[in-house]
């Protein structure tokens, strides 16, 4: 079969057209900071910024997770897209025709192999359905009517059963030709030694989840009555990533109304949806993440948190707040009490009043510095100052500067401080906000990526090698001081050796750029490693002499390191001869002097 891949020019300039920071800054909201812009990873959780485009080489990197490559890669985790599907998708933002393109025999594996893992969700989906309403149903559907679901939402949400027997799903889909490995991968069984192969879900409601193309990528069941675990969830598989897909998003995202509502549980959402709030969605199983954040980003602009009203759903919605803030939302929290969750309070006032309280939510900033409060004795003069405090420090991480003034005041008169006195405690948590954060990208460089990295035990030359080619990346003229020493294949592994070839080629066409040297590697999985070893700062001083100095002993080291290898391989070369090319090799070494 014939292959058109698509080639590196046409592949440098969709690339270079879309511009990083631009097609990141859609989704994750960054702050410039020298010549890098920081902000929250969508790849992991996390309340500070580890998170690092850098303009100038059209690249990423997060020195909390590792995550790491160029706007294909970025695009290609983001959206869990292939990389011929990232491509397109970059291609067709910026007008920029494609050839047809030709997957390879790999590509089409994995991509048949997912299709036939949906495919398989979805048999199964139709399974649980028509199961409740079959006699072994029964009980499931006695109990879905008992919470108040009609029909039409029952069917609107394809609920279902999944059975009493230990086999029935896993049965069924084998019958319909899903192999072993398939039920497996769509995460429907379980596999012991002594069972065999059975099924993950019996005697439970069954709440098929949807990604936002409306395909079933998992579950969550419910067991009828008292039971532990509650909801047991599929696990995460090559198509269900928990914290990219909310439930009822798939309605959600077609809703008019200016904000989505964000609830804790399947079941809120549900009969939110059946009382007319097509807007609700849910994290699913798992706290808010910012990749929830970015996913809401993409629809709307606000969001309102109604999570459980007791101290467990507080925490929750506390956390969940700054990670919708970061993400640019605007957010509310709406009040339930007195009751417990949104499914109990429509049940119990009706949506009329629910409407009222959805109107009146309250501003997160406010919510935030109440659930401040409780940690507070406020009646004490010390507790006082502790929470203005914490205050001023939440109102210092307030971007917009005429945002924070407006806080600040209303801050002041609501806790009855003078304004001078609180703008002056932002002001001073500002300075050692940003004073953190240097240090913070201080030490990201000056270990560079070796933070990750050193967790596997690290020779001195693997960390040598990743210095020297983050190096040679970054300036023309140290390459040039290196080239007479070093070649590609004095680099110890295959992931380095190719990089190093690749800048090597790069320089020598004059078009070395580091985001293209990438893309090389995004089709097999190893951007993030390789970025790992491009983004390997160290912190050198700038006297050139230092810099020379530093240079030098590192080109000596991955030199010597080379031919320490080269010394334990058996080459059948004659042995005295041998050792006389390394004797000589050796003393080569010492006189290697690199000047800058
Ligand atoms: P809740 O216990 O509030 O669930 O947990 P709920 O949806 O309101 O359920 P009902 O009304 O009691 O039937 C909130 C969410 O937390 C996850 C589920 O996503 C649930 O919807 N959860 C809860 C689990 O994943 N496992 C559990 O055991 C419990
Ligand atoms: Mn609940």
């Amino acid at each position: 079969m014939k292959k058109i891949r698509y080639n590196d020019d046409l592949l440098g300039e969709i690339r270079q057209r879309n511009d990083i920071v631009d097609v990141i800054g859609e989704v994750v909201k960054l702050k410039r900071s020298g010549a890098n812009y920081f902000g929250l990873c969508p790849f992991h959780n996390e309340k500070t910024g580890s998170f690092c485009v850098n303009k100038e080489r059209q690249t990423y990197h997060c020195f909390g997770c590792g995550a790491g490559g160029n706007v294909i890669t970025f695009v290609m985790d983001y959206e869990n897209f292939s990389f011929p599907e990232a491509v397109e998708h970059l291609a067709k933002k910026v007008g920029i025709e494609l050839p047809e393109y030709e997957e390879t025999e790999e590509e089409k594996r994995g991509r048949t192999f997912k299709e036939q893992v949906l495919e398989c969700l979805k048999t199964c989906a139709v399974y649980y359905y028509k199961r409740l309403y079959s006699p072994e149903g029964r009980l499931g559907l006695e109990y879905l009517r008992k919470r108040g679901l009609t029909d039409e939402t029952i069917r609107s949400f394809g609920l279902g059963f999944s059975g009493r027997g230990y086999t029935d799903a896993v049965d069924h889909l084998k019958k319909k030709g899903f192999s072993d490995e398939i039920i497996d991968a769509a995460g429907l069984c379980n596999i012991t030694e002594k069972y065999g192969m059975s099924d993950r879900f019996f005697n439970r409601v069954m709440f098929p989840i949807m990604d936002v193309n409306n395909k079933v990528i998992g579950f969550g069941g419910r067991v009828m009555g008292d039971g532990e675990p509650k909801y047991l969830n599929s696990p995460e598989t090559v198509v269900f990533d928990k914290s990219h897909n909310m439930y009822g998003m798939n309605v959600a995202r077609r809703s008019r109304k200016p904000y989505r509502i964000v609830c804790e549980g399947y079941m809120d959402v549900i009969s939110m949806h059946q009382a007319g709030y097509t807007e609700a969605v849910a994290s699913l199983g798992t706290a808010f993440t910012p990749g929830h954040a970015s996913l809401l980003k993409r629809y709307t602009k606000e969001v309102r948190l109604t999570y459980d009203s007791d101290e467990a759903g507080m925490k929750a919605a506390a956390r969940a707040v700054p990670i919708c803030n970061s993400a640019g939302l605007v957010t509310r929290v709406i009040d339930l009490e007195p009751y417990k969750d949104p499914d109990e309070f429509i049940k119990g006032l009706g949506a009329e009043e629910f409407d009222k309280r959805i109107s009146e939510a309250e501003n997160s900033f406010f919510y935030m510095l109440r659930y401040f409060e409780k940690d507070h004795d406020m009646s004490d003069p010390e507790g006082r100052t502790a929470f203005l405090k914490r205050a001023a420090a939440y109102i210092a991480d307030i971007d917009d500067e005429m945002a924070r003034e407006n806080y600040i005041s209303a801050t002041a008169s609501k806790y009855a401080v003078k304004e001078e006195v609180l703008r002056r405690s932002v002001a001073g948590a500002m300075e050692r906000a940003e004073i953190r954060q240097e240090a913070e990208s201080r030490s990201y460089f000056q270990e560079g990526a070796g933070r990750r990295s050193s967790d596997k035990a690290d020779s001195g030359s693997d960390k040598a090698e990743r210095y020297l080619l983050t190096w040679m990346c970054d300036d023309e003229r140290i390459f040039e001081a290196v080239k007479p020493y070093i070649s590609p294949d004095d680099f110890k592994d295959d992931l380095t050796r190719r990089i190093a070839g690749k800048i090597f080629e790069g320089y020598e066409k004059e078009n070395l750029n580091v985001a293209d040297i990438i893309t090389g590697f995004a089709g097999e999985d190893k951007a993030g490693e390789a970025m790992a070893i491009i983004d390997a700062h160290m912190d050198v001083s700038q006297s050139d002499d230092e810099r020379s100095q530093a240079l030098t002993d590192l080109v000596i080291k991955v030199k010597k390191a080379a031919l320490d290898r080269m010394r334990t391989e058996d080459n059948g070369m004659d042995p005295l001869k041998k050792s006389l090319e390394e004797k000589k090799a050796l003393a080569g070494l010492k006189n290697i002097r690199i000047s800058v």
